[in-house]
């Protein structure tokens, strides 16, 4: 496997495959876990995590890397074998979240400013020798109808460069991902309001990476989609591909190999429709796929319910979305696929 960080960023979104996110810090997990009324201990959330990452046929055929928290990069399944091994024997690429996340911004109420760069250059030499190739940080940008402020997002844009700037030195492979939120508070903007913001944020994100000197064939886009907020959902699908890619082609230079998106609150089937509608709408300068969290894990949660004799049944369930999201990230998915299944 070539270890050129433009290499390593054209196998993690070509070919019709893309990113599990699976980096749920812990407290996000234990969120999730409670919605099964199960425990989060290191033992469950091995044990779940093991069902997706020995989902043999999703992740030799649809998945292209995995996101991992800190905790899951130096775990080891429950007969030894450690999980970046398996993660490996699949064809994947196994990833780090290294920011420590979003935290109140001094000085900015409402908004949050994403940390973690102290330190964060020895951090990714341990993260490469334990086998990461890639990584990704987080940066959180509300939207109101007075938010965000210039201020906040210049300071998460300035942030995410730098961390891009490091992980390229350490031979790792940045995920930038400034998330224009869908479901913050109060979430009833509508979808031009998501349009404008996101296109001035990706702007200030690409004059940053520019600042910062990212090599931006060696990186890969992270944003969320143009759409309504939560409370004020009614775009059509069409609608919500179209408004997206004209935000993406006046941000995002064709020198990016590729775009992966976080599906951020939308349903599963919303996430994989609209990925599907963007890759229909034309020829795009990059390859544009999934790195889904909820929008791959949700069905298959349900399944499993923390029980060992559901890990078949999990394990098809994410099989099936990450087959979906693949169709997608060709632009060949159809609704009746879902009831055929
Ligand atoms: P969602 O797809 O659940 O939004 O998560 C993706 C992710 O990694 C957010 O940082």
């Amino acid at each position: 496997m070539s270890e050129r960080l433009e290499d390593i960023a054209v196998q993690m979104v070509a070919g019709g495959r893309g990113l599990l996110a699976a980096d749920e810090s812990t407290s996000t997990i234990k969120k999730r876990f409670d919605t099964i009324n199960l425990e989060s201990t290191e033992t469950s959330r091995r044990d779940y995590r093991e069902m997706l990452f020995r989902s043999d046929e999703a992740m030799k055929k649809y998945i292209s890397g995995v996101i991992l928290f800190e905790e899951t990069l130096f775990q080891k399944a429950a007969d030894g074998t450690p999980f970046v091994d398996i993660i490996r024997a699949a064809g994947a690429i196994p990833g780090i979240k290294v920011d420590t996340g979003a935290k109140p911004m001094a000085k900015y109420p409402a908004e949050t400013i994403t940390e973690g760069l102290d330190g964060l250059g020895e951090r990714l030499a341990r993260y490469y020798e334990a086998g990461a190739r890639f990584a990704k940080w987080r940066g959180v940008i509300a939207i109101s109808s007075i938010l965000p402020t210039r201020g906040s997002v210049r300071a998460n844009a300035q942030a995410l460069a730098r961390y891009a700037a490091l992980c390229q030195e350490a031979g790792i492979v940045p995920i930038v991902e400034p998330e224009c939120l869908m479901d913050g508070k109060p979430g009833d903007h509508n979808i031009d309001r998501c349009a404008e913001v996101t296109e001035s944020t990706l702007r200030i994100v690409f004059e940053e990476l520019a600042e910062a000197r990212v090599n931006l064939e060696g990186m890969i886009l992270k944003p969320n989609m143009v759409i309504d907020g939560k409370n004020a959902r009614k775009a059509l699908v069409a609608e919500v591909a179209e408004r997206t890619v004209k935000v993406l082609k006046a941000t995002v230079p064709p020198a990016v190999p590729g775009i992966a998106f976080l599906s951020g609150g939308q349903t599963t089937e919303e996430a994989t429709a609209h990925l599907s509608a963007i890759n229909a709408s034309g020829d795009l300068p990059w390859f544009v796929t999934f790195s889904y969290g909820r929008a791959l894990q949700d069905s298959a949660l349900r399944a499993w319910n923390g029980k060992q004799e559901n890990v078949a049944a999990g394990q098809r369930e994410f099989t099936h979305r990450a087959e979906m999201n693949s169709l997608a990230a060709k632009g060949s998915w159809k609704k009746d696929l879902e009831k055929a299944a």
